[in-house]
């Protein structure tokens, strides 16, 4: 099927189900999962029940949007995301983050576990996303251009707004958490990387590194949406603490910021609908 018309498609179920219109749409990463049991719902739709939606199949990934508000406005919520390093094309990995972008979302918030690069930074960190690297991975929007959706060659100057930048800063200082800034790159995944990979992306520019985020920040850039996202930086990349890389590691120490994070990201999204 064609992209566009799978997208209408699962545009027309998820329409059939909720007539709520978002503000800010947010993607969980892992560790943040629950984030959104703990909101005020108005609907959830399992991704299941969207045809030609696409799944995620790593254990621990719920799939489903939730509808809410988070401190009086409307978001969608993806509780769950799926990665290229499945198998699905790119086309459907960055699927719903054009759904939430043709619901009436203006803003994307992105979150993510990765791996953090600069040797100044620690495991259990937040990195906010000033830049991204994605220069490794397949652009998104390869393929014939979706008019509807945007121009054929979008501009990616201040990807990550500034000014929403700004505003999460001035949110993580009154909250008294400690907020780095720093450049995301993501690769295919699924293997970590090496020692020798993670010498040389640091040396390319990359403070962190992950297997999402930076593609749906492009398909979103494409139709429009402000930008901005926060890492949670749940181990120093491969080869920097002496010890093997486990996906255990990873969830266990997202899992422990968890309650920061969601503190931070609920303040952030107050005042980004304010500002
Ligand atoms: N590399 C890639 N992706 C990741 C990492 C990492 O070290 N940690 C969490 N996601």
């Amino acid at each position: 099927m064609q992209i566009y018309e799978k997208l209408e498609k699962c545009l027309k179920s998820v329409r059939e189900k909720t007539d709520f219109v978002p503000k800010v749409a947010l993607i969980l990463g892992s560790g943040l999962g629950d984030y959104a049991d703990g909101i005020e719902a108005v609907a959830t739709i399992d991704y299941h029940d969207i045809e030609g939606f696409p799944v995620s199949t790593v254990a621990g990934h719920k799939g489903r949007f939730v509808f809410g508000h988070v401190e009086g406005v409307p978001v969608v919520i993806m509780q769950g995301r799926v990665h290229y390093y499945e198998g699905y094309p790119i086309s459907d990995v960055i699927l719903p983050t054009r759904l939430m972008g043709l619901l009436g979302a203006k803003t994307l918030f992105l979150t993510n576990a990765a791996g953090g690069l600069n040797p100044m930074f620690n495991a259990g960190d937040f990195m906010l996303i000033a830049d991204q690297i994605s220069s490794f991975f397949p652009s998104p929007l390869i393929g014939e251009n979706i008019d509807e959706l945007g121009p054929r060659f979008p501009d990616m100057t201040d990807l990550y707004s500034a000014r929403l930048r700004d505003v999460i800063k001035s949110c993580a200082r009154s909250l008294d958490i400690p907020l780095r800034e720093g450049v995301y790159m993501q690769l295919t995944g699924p293997a970590y990387e090496t020692p020798t990979e993670v010498r040389m992306y640091r040396q390319l520019g990359a403070d962190a590194v992950g297997m999402s985020t930076a593609c749906e920040a492009i398909a979103a850039r494409h139709m429009g949406l402000s930008i901005c996202g926060i890492s949670c930086i749940t181990n120093m990349g491969a080869g920097m603490s002496g010890r093997p890389l486990s996906h255990e590691e990873v969830k266990e120490a997202g899992d422990k910021a968890a309650p920061l994070f969601k503190k931070l990201v609920t303040a952030s999204i107050a005042a980004i609908a304010r500002a």
